[in-house]
């Protein structure tokens, strides 16, 4: 499959599973926790497929320091919606450390340090 199209969803569904983690930062009601973990579950597989796509058809045969790190941006991206309802008090906390997760993640991507 032509990239662009993995391009088109790995910044589409980064998109999605942004704008419901900090819904659910804005508003961590019991009631919207079923439909915000459905929401960013599929967004952020949708992330990493698309990401692992990118890839194989960029980068063939290679796993490179920053997209390591971005993994790991990833993992705590997808799971701070869950937390949010758990912990609802560390909702400043956790908007400020999603911020810093997609900071550095954009960081990786275009600066490639490692
Ligand atoms: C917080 C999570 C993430 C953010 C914010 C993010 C952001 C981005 C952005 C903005 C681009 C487009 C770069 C461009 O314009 O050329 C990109 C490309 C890419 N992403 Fe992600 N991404 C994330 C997670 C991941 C994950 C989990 C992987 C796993 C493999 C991944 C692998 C890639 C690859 C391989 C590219 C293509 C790089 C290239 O153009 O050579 N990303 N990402």
């Amino acid at each position: 499959m032509n990239p662009t199209y993995y391009y088109l969803l790995h910044l589409f569904s980064l998109f999605v599973l942004t704008a419901h983690t900090f819904m659910a930062f804005a508003n961590p009601v019991p009631a919207d926790k079923k439909k915000t973990m459905m929401i960013t579950g599929i967004a952020g597989l949708l992330v990493l497929i698309s990401g692992f796509g990118l890839l194989a058809k960029l980068h063939a045969g290679t796993f490179p320091g920053w997209v390591v790190v971005k993994l790991v941006c990833w993992l705590g991206l997808v799971a701070f919606a869950g937390v949010v309802y758990r912990r609802p008090h560390l909702r400043d906390k956790l908007s400020f450390a999603a911020l810093s997760l997609i900071l550095i993640a954009l960081v990786m991507v275009y600066l490639r340090p490692f």
